[in-house]
């Protein structure tokens, strides 16, 4: 709960004032735990009428975005993904303004679909990308722009996202959700509130000063338990105390699948949060989908008219 995530966080500096590109699930979440800690933020959006929308920005759109509204901005955080060519469209349209700012942090929000398959074993930063999928192979393009845009950039790999109105308990209660078993397959996810956590954290210690290269440039934000999408569904079943979907094993299935699901389910691998948590020091609020599914539980029933976009993976 963002009450929690509000409790063990410490506030920025006094003159600090974020800039989120994509007010969307994540960016939303930040912008929501930084106006609890005191800190002014400007949102952008596609759409002026959307939730949080500060600002338009739409890489695609005729409108500019005036240099002018941005002035004093010291924080950054993009959650834009990347347009169809496989460039970055925030790059490819606000970088000179962007390093026009006294930025202190900027963190660019990427995918761990860049490791590619690791048959299932563990990877961490330290290991070198391998992405096989045409939207991780864009993706790594992105990475690399941003990590030579010149600003102070981190860049946070993500798994599947889930959160309050965005996990597996939505899935059941719409009747989307599908048991399926593939034997040894696992996915990574994190809860939308580490995703906020981790670069309120990460901010935080680029105030300490510059961290050594290695050890900061790139990091996982994942939780501590890869897990297999049946483990969570039946954990789900009974925390609604219903029934589950019918089983179905994977092989049998498989051929029936969508172009995205096969990709999905073509990977496996243990993505290891080894440095956010023990070198960076920073502690998970949803340290397994155990707690994170009963904290969606819980928010779900108290915003019950707040169940937002469905998950767009199988993750949480
Ligand atoms: N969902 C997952 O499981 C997952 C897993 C790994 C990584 N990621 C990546 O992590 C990031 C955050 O994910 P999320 O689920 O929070 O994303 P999200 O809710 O879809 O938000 C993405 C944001 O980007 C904005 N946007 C998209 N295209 C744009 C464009 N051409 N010009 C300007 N703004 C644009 C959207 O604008 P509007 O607000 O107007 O829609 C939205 O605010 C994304 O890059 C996503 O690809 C997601």
């Amino acid at each position: 709960m963002l009450a929690d995530l509000v409790k063990q966080s410490q506030p920025l500096a006094a003159d600090a004032k974020l800039l989120v590109l994509g007010g969307g699930y994540s960016g939303r979440c930040l912008a929501q735990l930084a106006r609890s800690m005191g800190t002014q933020v400007l949102c952008t959006r596609r759409s002026l009428d959307s939730e949080e929308a500060d600002l338009l920005f739409d890489s695609n759109g005729q409108e500019h975005l005036d240099p002018a509204a941005l002035e004093g901005v010291t924080h950054l955080l993009c959650t834009i993904p990347p347009d169809r060519e496989g460039n970055d469209p925030v790059l490819s349209k606000l970088l000179a303004t962007l390093r026009s700012l006294p930025l202190r942090w900027a963190g660019y929000l990427s995918t761990t679909g860049v490791y590619g398959d690791r048959q299932g074993g563990w990877v961490s930063e330290e290991d070198a990308p391998a992405p096989a999928l045409d939207r991780s192979i864009r993706r790594l393009n992105c990475e690399a722009a941003w990590q030579r845009s010149g600003l102070p950039i981190q860049i946070l790999r993500l798994p599947g996202i889930y959160g309050p109105g965005r996990s597996v308990l939505n899935g059941l209660q719409q009747a989307r959700a599908r048991l399926i078993e593939k034997p040894g397959q696992v996915f990574c996810r994190i809860h939308v509130e580490d995703i906020a956590g981790a670069c309120w954290h990460l901010m935080h210690r680029a105030e300490q000063g510059p961290l050594p290269t290695l050890a900061g440039t790139v990091v996982n934000v994942v939780d501590d338990l890869p897990a297999a999408t049946s483990d969570l569904l039946r954990h789900a079943a009974s925390l609604l105390d219903c029934e589950l979907p019918p089983l179905e094993q994977f092989d049998q299935i498989v051929d029936s699948m969508s172009p995205m699901a096969q990709s999905f389910w073509s990977e496996n691998r243990r993505v290891s949060n080894h440095r956010l948590c023990q070198k960076l020091g920073y502690p998970l609020l949803h340290p397994n989908y155990r707690v994170g599914l009963q904290d969606c539980l819980n928010q779900d029933t108290l915003n019950p008219s707040d169940l937002r976009s469905p998950p767009q993976s199988a993750n949480g």
